[in-house]
């Protein structure tokens, strides 16, 4: 039950700054990138990659499994280049708005609430992420619902997420 609400809770969090994809918040003093570094972003990157493609087509929908692994390669740079840059690191993300590149996915809210918990969190904590900047550090920003939001800019299928326009 505590990891259910931890897992809920829990995203990441801070200014991200893809494509149209807005920040909530300021750069705080400490950002992640400045406490995890360009290792520990990468680390978490790959587990990320590796749980995505793992991940039962029943609860993620078949967007990574039909990836090509040349597709598979280029979501690892832009994910990981979007994550450091999201989270006080430089900028050197070259991939698309996070609308345009989920908008021919279909992904549901119950599709992103997983890829979250069960994708995102669980690497996180793999890599020795601290559950207070799991959930101070990396949450907010992905749970947010507001026009721009990532969250709101992913799910484009079925009920849209309460307080997405
Ligand atoms: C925190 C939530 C998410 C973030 C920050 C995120 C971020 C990204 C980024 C940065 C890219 C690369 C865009 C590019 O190459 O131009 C990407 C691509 C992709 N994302 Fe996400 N994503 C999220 C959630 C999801 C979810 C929930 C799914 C599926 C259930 C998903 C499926 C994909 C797929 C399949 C691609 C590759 C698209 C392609 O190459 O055609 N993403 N995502």
């Amino acid at each position: 039950m505590r990891f259910l609400i931890l897992s809920t809770l829990v995203l990441f969090a801070v200014g991200c700054g893809g494509g149209t994809t807005t920040p909530d918040a300021g750069t705080p003093a400490v950002t992640m990138y400045s406490k995890y570094k360009e290792a520990g972003f990468v680390a978490v990157n790959n587990s990320i990659i590796t749980k995505a493609a793992a991940a039962p087509t029943a609860s993620v929908g078949t967007s990574f499994s039909t990836l090509t692994p040349a597709q598979v390669d280029k979501l690892k740079t832009n994910l990981g280049a979007f994550l450091i840059k999201a989270y006080g690191g430089p900028d050197n993300y070259k991939g698309a708005s996070i609308k345009s590149s989920h908008a021919a996915l279909a992904i549901t809210e119950a599709q992103y609430d997983y890829f979250i918990t069960e994708v995102v969190v669980k690497s996180l904590k793999e890599n020795g992420v601290t559950d207070d900047d799991i959930t101070n550090g990396f949450a907010p920003a992905v749970t947010e619902k507001k026009a721009g939001s990532i969250k709101c800019d992913t799910v484009t299928s079925g009920t849209k997420p309460t307080g997405c326009p």
